[in-house]
């Protein structure tokens, strides 16, 4: 359903809509023939699901957001009529995969993926998810996101890579190469977006969008790097925070985005505000006493596409008519706006969904996909043995003879959850409640699927986990925005566990999934605990009580909090938000048809009161540990377990002397010396002995994967050019200072996982 040429009433003698033009050429024709108000407008990127008509037509909006099929169309439509036909510029949250696209490919979440460790498969996830979403009238997604995740507290710890501002930027790099595909001149690149820039996620409390309480030192040191990568590597787009810092909305603030953004990175790209930036330094943050000065000081920052405030139109002229700014204060904001659009060829082919769009949306090579992600997404956290099920303990193969397995918890079967946050039924997006039932395999699905033959599957669901109040304030904020209900807990149920309690006394073991739910995570839906919540705790204790073999199937959004009785569950598994392939690949896993290789992207806290658990803290305290409370996480960054023995030896390094421009070569042998395959992931942290400024006791420098066969063996390489063993200094300055640094190689970030190598730099 390409909308060809001969749909607009204007004709190819305008030189903007000459595609033999360049791009700076069309520009200039086009921006020259706009008045006013079709400027602002199109600085505008509107809700679809509001008024169209006004947006289109009567603010000039250049772009809308989170559109349902059927008002993509008639939002061409509208455009169809305007003075100029400028093509809109059609954005969604596609940030695992096509969200609201009815059966589209749901992968696993930002934080699940990123248990991989495998920035090549996040590439292949991206460019499928680039394929479906441009395949259907949207050029541009909201993703990835780029925010560290150090307090868990946090509701949209799922949305991230994780803790290590390294592997951030390895996987965001990768995510950008996949949506931007060979250039947007490409049917299937869509643009992508570094976000939230930048230090969104250093709430207080977990508190969503609070005060960020960063320095600049800080900044430079851990949150900023993954964006600077990618905004040289050509990442189109950068989405600003919500939060002030040091009281400036990064909206406004002139450090963040003209001095380091644009000036020191040298960042030609599109900046885009988060939901109604402008509007709440007026009615949230109270910072600007009106959209007249709300707008003109997001103009003059820099800012190029307003999300969701109406107001910055009326705002942005009048602030014109005061004279606080001046008539072509938007010229620059429009020209980047129009530069997109024109390098997206949208004036030529607007790029309305595709004919046989539907055979390209949830193809059977992206399930594939799908699947591989949710494999290698998953990781075993703690295994005595009994998993497989159904092989001796560390002997070769898959289950074979009929087991008994009693599937337990509110999560084996919740098929709409499974898929996380931003996905069909996840509540941002009003025209669908879910994805096809038909596409996801719950973990129930799979065990059912996949147990060897004769086997018997139960399930007893045991435990409710919340119920819903309405907010005392109101089911909606002062912008319109839906306010999230209360939640309330439920309490254990007796009965139910009683079920489920007798399906287990009758099992060979227990697969027992529970976890988070959708309404605990999310935009201002942070959690004060990270306990499993209802009755799930309750029913843990009951199975676990039972001394049958409990397997606890983590689904959860985020590093949860485990009770006492899990330390005598047999095996423990996080598998995030799988995504539709989930339950499969965690049966899989279960069954011994697949190894388990997920390591962990973020630490476990033990209680919520350890926070922050994160590996990478500054040196220097009393001590290493509350009075009552060690402060070791429960499982720390880099760990996961696979079902063989992985030995670690013989860590050497290519001198012991290097310059600043060398590289040092890391060369371990890894062995594997159980009777199953592996496949390994090798990390190697860096250590500065002596630092000017108080740094991170260890940081990871680089990793390596590498498959082995029972018996096998083979020497991993890992490069670490000196260039990136650098620190802050206390002037804000990226350094490598001379002196000693230890190699750190092992399995996990655990001291006693690694093996340690010195060298110095001259
Ligand atoms: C607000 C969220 O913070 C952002 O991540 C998202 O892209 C926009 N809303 C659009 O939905």
């Amino acid at each position: 359903m390409t909308e060809p040429l001969r749909d607009l009433t204007l004709t190819t003698a305008e030189p903007y809509r000459d595609p033999t033009l360049s791009t700076p050429e069309r520009v200039a024709d086009l921006l020259g023939r706009m008045t006013l108000e079709e400027k602002v407008g199109q600085m505008l990127q509107l809700d679809a699901r509001g008024d169209l008509a006004d947006s289109v037509q009567r603010r000039h909006a250049g772009s809308i957001l989170h559109t349902s099929p059927e008002r993509l169309l008639e939002a061409r439509r509208l455009t169809l009529e305007t003075r100029l036909q400028i093509p809109l510029i059609v954005g969604e949250d596609c940030i695992h995969g096509h969200s609201f696209w009815p059966g589209a490919t749901i992968f696993p979440t930002q934080l699940g993926m990123a248990a991989s460790w495998d920035p090549e498969l996040l590439e292949r996830v991206a460019r499928a998810t680039a394929i479906e979403v441009a395949a259907t009238g949207i050029h541009w997604t909201f993703s990835p996101v780029l925010c560290i995740a150090r307090e868990l507290r946090w509701g949209r710890v799922d949305e991230t890579f994780g803790e290590d501002p390294y592997l951030i930027g390895e996987y965001a790099s990768a995510m950008v190469r996949g949506y931007q595909g060979d250039g947007l001149a490409d049917r299937t690149a869509i643009l992508a977006t570094a976000k939230h820039f930048a230090g969104y996620s250093e709430t207080q409390g977990g508190r969503d969008a609070s005060e960020a309480d960063i320095s600049r030192r800080k900044l430079r040191s851990w949150f900023l790097p993954p964006f600077e990568r990618v905004a040289r590597e050509g990442c189109r787009t950068f989405m600003l925070g919500y939060q002030t810092t040091d009281g400036v909305p990064i909206v406004v603030n002139d450090w963040l985005l003209t001095e380091v953004l644009k000036e020191e990175w040298g960042y030609p790209g599109v900046l885009i505000t988060d939901w109604d930036n402008v509007g709440r330094m007026v009615w949230e943050q109270r910072v600007q006493p009106d959209y007249a000065h709300a707008a003109a000081a997001a103009t003059r920052a820099g800012n190029d596409m307003i999300m969701t405030t109406p107001l910055f139109f009326e705002g942005a002229l009048e602030a014109v008519e005061r004279g606080m700014l001046p008539e072509d204060a938007f010229d620059a904001a429009v020209s980047r706006i129009l530069a997109l659009k024109f390098d997206l060829g949208l004036f030529e082919d607007p790029r309305m969904p595709q004919e046989g769009h539907e055979a390209i949306v949830g193809q059977a090579a992206h399930a594939e996909l799908n699947l591989e992600t949710a494999r290698r997404s998953i990781v075993l956290l703690e295994n005595d043995g009994t998993l497989p099920l159904g092989v001796d303990a560390g002997a070769p193969g898959a289950a074979d003879r009929p087991l008994r397995i009693a599937v337990a918890g509110p999560l084996a079967d919740d098929a709409q959850y499974q898929l996380g946050d931003w996905a069909g039924g996840s509540g941002q997006a009003g025209w669908l409640d879910g994805q096809p039932r038909e596409l996801i395999t719950t973990v129930l699905d799979g065990l059912r699927e996949l147990a060897p033959a004769g086997s018997r599957v139960s399930y007893a669901r045991g435990a409710d986990i919340l119920t819903l109040e309405p907010h005392p304030q109101g089911a909606f904020f002062p912008d319109g925005q839906p306010r999230p209900p209360v939640v309330r807990a439920c309490p254990p149920d007796e009965t139910l566990i009683a079920a489920a309690v007798a399906d287990a006394r009758d099992a060979d073991a227990v697969v027992a999934v529970v976890g988070d739910h959708i309404e605990l995570v999310g935009e201002g839906r942070s959690t004060a605990t990270l306990e499993l919540i209802g009755g799930q705790i309750a029913l843990l204790d009951a199975l676990i009580e039972t001394g049958i073999p409990v397997i606890v199937v983590l689904l959860a959004s985020k590093p949860l909090v485990l009770p006492a009785s899990v330390e005598r569950a047999a095996a423990v598994i996080w598998a995030a938000n799988p995504g539709m392939q989930g339950g499969r690949a965690v049966a899989e896993i279960v069954l011994g048809r697949v190894e388990p290789s997920g390591r962990l992207p973020i630490s476990f806290a033990r209680h919520v009161g350890q926070q922050p658990t994160y590996y990478n803290q500054i040196r220097g305290q009393h001590g290493d540990r509350y009075a009552d409370l060690t402060q070791s996480p429960a499982w720390a960054f880099g760990e996961g377990r696979s079902y063989t023995r992985v030995e670690y030896s013989d860590l050497t390094l290519s001198g012991t002397e290097f310059g600043v421009d060398d590289t040092v070569v890391a060369e371990v042998t890894v062995a594997n010396t159980g009777a199953r395959p592996v496949r390994e992931t090798v990390q190697l942290y860096l250590r500065d002995d002596v630092t000017s400024a108080s740094w991170a006791d260890k940081e990871l420098k680089g990793y390596g994967q590498v498959a082995l066969e029972p018996g096998a063996s083979e020497r991993v390489r890992i490069e670490l050019p000196v260039s990136d063993c650098t620190i802050v200094d206390a002037r804000g300055e990226r350094v490598v200072e001379a002196g000693d640094f230890d190699v750190l190689v092992g399995s996990s970030s655990r001291d006693e996982a690694l093996l340690a190598a010195r060298f110095t730099v001259r």
